[in-house]
C-alpha cells in the first residue's frame, strides 16, 4: 500500500467513527428520522471533501480533532445535497452509494426532513465545538459554509441545473453551474480545514484557487464517469445525465475534450501549490485522485 493509500484509509476509517459519534443514535426519538439520517451519511461515500479538509488542516498545523468537526459539517451538507438531488422532484434516482436512495428506502417526506436535519446539524457542529482560538475566525467559518451551501453556492447551482434541463448551455454557463453546485462545497472543505489552523491571507488565497480548480474538475470528471462508467462501479445509476437531458461537459464538448479539460484543471490546481513545497503533498495526491478516479 502506498503512503497516500494508507493515509486515505486511516483518515476514512477514523472519520467514519467520528460521523457515527456525531449523528444522533437511531434509538433516540424520532427514531425513523435518525435511522434515515444515519443511513444516508454512513458507509459508502468516498469522503473526498473531508480528506481535502484533513490535508489542508495538516498544511496549516491544525489539531486533527478540530478539523474532523469541520470536515463532518461539510460532509453532512454534502450528504443532504445527495439525498435531495436523488428525489423524484430533482434527478429521480433510485441508487446511491450502492444502496437504494433515501426516499426509496424510507419515503419522500423522510428524505426531505433528512436533508433539513443534516443541514441544521452541520451548523450546530460548527457552533458548539471550539475550532479556532479566535472567535471571530470561527464565526467566519460558519459564514463560509453558509454561503457555500446556499443560493450563492450549492443550492443555487442545483437551481441552475434544474433550470437547464433540455437546454444547450454555453461553456461559461455550464462552468458557472458546476462551480456552484459542486465546486462551492469543495472549496469550502479546503478553507474550513485551513481555518482550523494558521495560514496567512496569501496562503489562504492560493488554497482557494486550488479549491476552485479541483472543485470544477471534480464535476467534469463526474460528468465523464456518468457517461462512461457502469452502474455497479459507480454505485449510482450510470447514463443518468443523458436520460434526464442534462447539459454536461460531455454533451457540450464530447468525452475526449471533457477529459482534457479535467487534466488542464488538474495542472492549474497543482500550479497553485508550488510555493507550499512538500507540505502540500497530500493536496497534490488528492488532486490526482479526483481527476483519475474511476467512481
Ligand atoms: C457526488 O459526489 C455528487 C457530486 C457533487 C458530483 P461524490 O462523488 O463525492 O459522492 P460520494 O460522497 O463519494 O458518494
Ligand atoms: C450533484 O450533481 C450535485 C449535488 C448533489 C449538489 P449530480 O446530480 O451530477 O450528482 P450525482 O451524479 O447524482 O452524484
Ligand atoms: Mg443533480
Ligand atoms: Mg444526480
Ligand atoms: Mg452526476
Amino acid at each position: 500500500m502506498s503512503d497516500f493509500s494508507f493515509w486515505v484509509s486511516a483518515h476514512q476509517s477514523r472519520f467514519e467513527d467520528t460521523l457515527k459519534r456525531l449523528l444522533p443514535q437511531a434509538e433516540v426519538a424520532p427514531q425513523r428520522l435518525h435511522a434515515a439520517m444515519r443511513y444516508s451519511v454512513l458507509e459508502g461515500g468516498k469522503r473526498v471533501r473531508p480528506l481535502l479538509a484533513f490535508a489542508a488542516g495538516e498544511l496549516s498545523g491544525a489539531p486533527v480533532e478540530r478539523v474532523e468537526i469541520a470536515a463532518a459539517a461539510v460532509e453532512l451538507i454534502h450528504a443532504y445535497s445527495l439525498v435531495h438531488d436523488d428525489m423524484p422532484c430533482m434527478d429521480d434516482d433510485v441508487l446511491r452509494r450502492g444502496k437504494p436512495t433515501c426516499h426509496v428506502e424510507y419515503d419522500e417526506a423522510t428524505a426531505l426532513l433528512v436533508g433539513d436535519a443534516l443541514q441544521s446539524l452541520a451548523f450546530q457542529l460548527l457552533s458548539e465545538h471550539r475550532l479556532n482560538e479566535d472567535a471571530a475566525k470561527q464565526l467566519q467559518m460558519v459564514k463560509l459554509l453558509a454561503i457555500a451551501s446556499g443560493s450563492r453556492g450549492m443550492a443555487g447551482g442545483q437551481a441552475i441545473d434544474l433550470a437547464s434541463v433540455g437546454k444547450q448551455l454555453t461553456l461559461p454557463e455550464l462552468e458557472q453551474m458546476h462551480i456552484h453546485k459542486t465546486g462551492a462545497l469543495i472549496r469550502a472543505s479546503i478553507l474550513l480545514g485551513a481555518h482550523c489552523g494558521n495560514l496567512d491571507q496569501t496562503q489562504l488565497d492560493k488554497l482557494d484557487r486550488y479549491g476552485k480548480c479541483i472543485g470544477l474538475a471534480f464535476q467534469v470528471v463526474d460528468d465523464v464517469l456518468d457517461s462512461e462508467a457502469d452502474t455497479a462501479t459507480l454505485g449510482k445509476t450510470a447514463g443518468k445525465d443523458a436520460n434526464n437531458d442534462k447539459p454536461t461537459y460531455v454533451t457540450l464538448l464530447g468525452v475526449q475534450a471533457a477529459k482534457k479539460m479535467a487534466a488542464e484543471l488538474h495542472g492549474d490546481a497543482l500550479d497553485t501549490l508550488v510555493e507550499f513545497g512538500a507540505a502540500a503533498q497530500r493536496l497534490r495526491e488528492l488532486a490526482d485522485f479526483i481527476v483519475k478516479r474511476k467512481y
